[in-house]
């Protein structure tokens, strides 16, 4: 019997993903304790969700640096390091594989964070946007320029964290180069002024990406990178498109082709962006034909959805964010064409446990 597209094993370098519904990485908030360490409830969350051909685990800051949101845990420290093993051992018992995602924030923070310091960004320019603090959603404020020793201590902090990664027992990471965060910022105009060699033409505003990857394949195998990226991020997180966007995404996904990565997870557009000028209206149709490797496509879709861009050549996979937040079983209810939970958004990123592992899996959500 053929089985629906989502459900067929995926290889990505050297490991075979059971089917190709990948959890979406999700900041929850719940490392509330003064090391930003994974414990219990994060192993418990994971556990629950680990049927996902492939996990990746919520954005995770690779310095202190790095930080922009309350409770976000971290991949730096050797503390976090001894809580990360619990939870991708819990993973890998249950039959699943796990990548963390590795996060620098950039402008996306708040001198709160940093005693009283400023964020690092490509370029001192505001975001405008909003930080979640300790004592709430705070405005943005205008970041300190980094400098290049700056710029070279984060490529650093970056393969360190890869390096932290590896010894916690993930099967590999993804590196966070979306959503309007550090990585981000550089490739855009808008947020990066820079004259030096990180600024300017658009080999320079991405060459720190490439250097980042460079320097994590010094610390593990390249078909364990993977990358992501939203093309057509727009009136969010800061990010505006403008007429270099497009070529500068085209350059980037196209000198991937140079590596051997686990794969590209690229969003489609989180709002409309018909109207928009300069935006890639549809991702997946645009840079399937340009990459050449595991593309991972995410975004608002459902079952139907998944399982249509799988059969057209469209991706080789699909993240699902908020389904598997409510849905620790979404995979047995693909399979079974299942009725699915709804999310709560008010505990999204509340501490403890309620609305984070008390969602129920099927059997137990029938009785
Ligand atoms: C609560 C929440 C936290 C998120 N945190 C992250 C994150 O840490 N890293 C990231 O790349 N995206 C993050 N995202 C975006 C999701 O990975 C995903 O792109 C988005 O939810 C759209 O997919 P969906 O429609 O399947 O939910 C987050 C989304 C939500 C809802």
């Amino acid at each position: 019997m053929s089985k629906q597209p989502l459900l067929q094993k995926l290889k990505i370098g050297e490991i075979e993903l059971n089917n190709r519904v990948v959890m979406a990485p999700m900041t929850r908030s719940r490392a509330a304790n003064p090391d930003k360490v994974p414990f219990d409830i994060h192993v418990e969350y994971y556990r629950q969700r680990a049927s996902a051909g492939l996990i990746i685990a919520e954005g995770s800051q690779i310095s202190t640096k790095a930080v922009g949101y309350i409770n976000t845990p971290g991949i730096y420290s050797k503390v976090q390091v001894e809580g990360w093993k619990a939870v991708t051992k819990a993973v890998h018992e249950e039959g699943g594989k796990i990548f963390l995602q590795l996060w620098h924030v950039g402008r996306m923070s708040h001198p709160d964070f940093h005693n009283g310091e400023l964020p690092h960004a490509p370029s001192a320019i505001n975001p405008y946007s909003k930080s979640f603090t300790p004592s709430g959603f705070k405005e943005t404020v205008t970041p300190k320029e980094m400098s290049l020793d700056e710029i070279k201590q984060t490529i650093l902090d970056y393969k360190n964290a890869a390096k932290n990664a590896m010894e916690a027992g993930f099967d590999g990471v993804e590196i966070h180069s979306s959503n309007g965060y550090l990585l981000h910022q550089f490739f855009s105009r808008t947020s990066n002024i820079r004259m030096d060699e990180y600024g300017g033409s658009k080999e320079n505003r991405a060459k720190i990406l490439f250097e980042v990857i460079d320097a994590i394949k010094e610390v593990m195998p390249e078909e364990k990178i993977g990358l992501r990226l939203n093309p057509s991020l727009h009136n969010i997180f800061g990010m505006t498109l403008d007429e270099e966007t497009i070529p500068t995404f085209d350059y980037i996904i196209e000198k991937l082709n140079d590596y051997n990565l686990a794969y590209l997870h690229l969003s489609e557009p989180f709002n409309d962006v018909s109207d928009v000028p300069h935006a890639v209206e549809k991702i997946a149709h645009r840079y399937r034909p340009m990459y050449k490797g595991v593309l991972i496509i995410n975004a608002n879709f459902d079952q139907e959805k998944g399982n249509q861009y799988i059969l057209e050549g469209l991706a080789d996979a699909v993240a699902y964010g908020k389904l598997f937040i409510s849905n620790p079983d979404l995979v047995e209810r693909f399979e079974q064409d299942a009725p699915l939970a709804e999310w709560d958004d008010a505990t999204f990123y509340t501490p403890g446990e309620k609305g984070y592992t008390d969602y129920p899996k099927l059997k137990k959500a029938k009785a």
